[in-house]
């Protein structure tokens, strides 16, 4: 039988914050039991958008501990650096013949970050994004990609080029599937759609209960709901949409007494605090336990496991291109 296997990928953008458990983490750690997972930091793409390398190393074992102490289980499901693959950047070439620039000049997410950071002009490297991420998947021949709602365009450029390449050189690339995660995407705590570092509206993963409660504290509520009794709009509040997340159990609760007025926005965070705080207790004290030292050997292990599969794959590519 087939092995069922998913890669799944982050750029190293330093320690994860809440949405990222559940936009992917989250997804990941329950597909562990069902599939073979491997797990990519996307370094190479990082510097689509951004030359200084300075912390590259310090952000990935961030990244990497929030990974672990979700549940990821390296042993299992190994974690590499896409750099120290070198068969992604092979890959990544033969793929760049496959697609044309019209195609990925179409693509919604380069759209987006051009307005977002205003970029004046695009990178060669940067127009290629999907390209790349093409060959992170289709390296490890994935049949299952687990991504928020904001990869979708990158996974469909994916599966055009696995079938230009099957078309044109013969059967190698399965055409992966999207899975998209249950609450893909988590608005900020100031009410903007999306949770970002980079917006400065996020709760850690690692954050101590003061500090979830201090970044909860700001959060922007329901804005016509000034006074204490006032009655609320869970349906418009960023408060009401973590709860859901976090503490369901008292969900219809909180979503009555907010709407008859019974429940202060006050009250209401002190209790999503709390709530998130004792959701993440585990995940902080697993993580305090893990060393830097502790996150180099995993890589280094799963950095060799994964070459293994990377070198059958291009075998089976330098076949069907003749190429050697
Ligand atoms: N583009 C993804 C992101 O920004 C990261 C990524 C790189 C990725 N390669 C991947 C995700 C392969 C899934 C599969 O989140």
């Amino acid at each position: 039988m087939a092995v069922k296997r998913i890669l799944s990928g982050m750029r190293p953008t330093g320690k994860l914050h809440i949405g990222h458990y559940v936009g992917a983490l989250e997804s990941w750690v329950s597909l562990q039991g069902e599939y073979e997972n491997y797990h990519l930091v996307a370094d190479y793409h990082v510097l689509t958008t951004q030359l200084e390398t300075e912390s590259m190393l310090s952000n990935t074992i961030d990244m990497i501990k929030d990974w672990v102490a979700a549940g990821i289980d390296p042993e299992k499901s190994p974690i590499f650096r896409q750099s120290q693959i070198k068969e992604h950047a092979e890959l990544y070439l033969l793929f760049s013949m496959l697609i044309t620039k019209e195609r990925l000049e179409r693509n919604p997410s380069l759209k987006e970050q051009i307005r977002d950071l205003n970029l004046p002009s695009v990178i060669y490297g940067h127009l290629g994004y999907p390209v790349l991420q093409a060959a992170d998947i289709l390296l490890y021949r994935a049949i299952v990609v687990p991504v928020g709602e904001d990869q979708v365009s990158h996974i469909e450029i994916t599966r055009e080029i696995a079938r230009k390449f099957n078309k044109t050189y013969g059967n190698v690339f399965p055409e992966p599937a999207t899975k998209l995660t249950h609450f893909s995407r988590l608005p900020g705590l100031d009410g903007k759609a999306k949770m970002s570092k980079s917006l400065g509206n996020t709760v850690f993963l690692s954050d101590s209960p003061e500090a979830i409660w201090q970044a909860v504290r700001k959060a922007v509520t329901d804005t016509q709901k000034i006074r204490r009794n006032d009655p609320g709009r869970p349906d418009v509040c960023t408060i009401f949409t973590y709860h859901n997340v976090f503490n369901s159990m008292e969900i219809d609760v909180i979503r009555r007494d907010c709407e008859s007025g019974a429940l202060g926005c006050v009250d209401c965070k002190k209790n999503c605090a709390a709530k998130i705080a004792s959701f993440f207790e585990a995940h902080r004290e697993k993580r305090e336990s893990l060393s830097d030292d502790m996150i180099m050997d995993i890589l280094v292990d799963g950095e060799t496991r994964a070459r293994i599969l990377a070198r059958e794959t291009m075998a089976l590519v330098h076949d069907a291109m003749k190429l050697g």
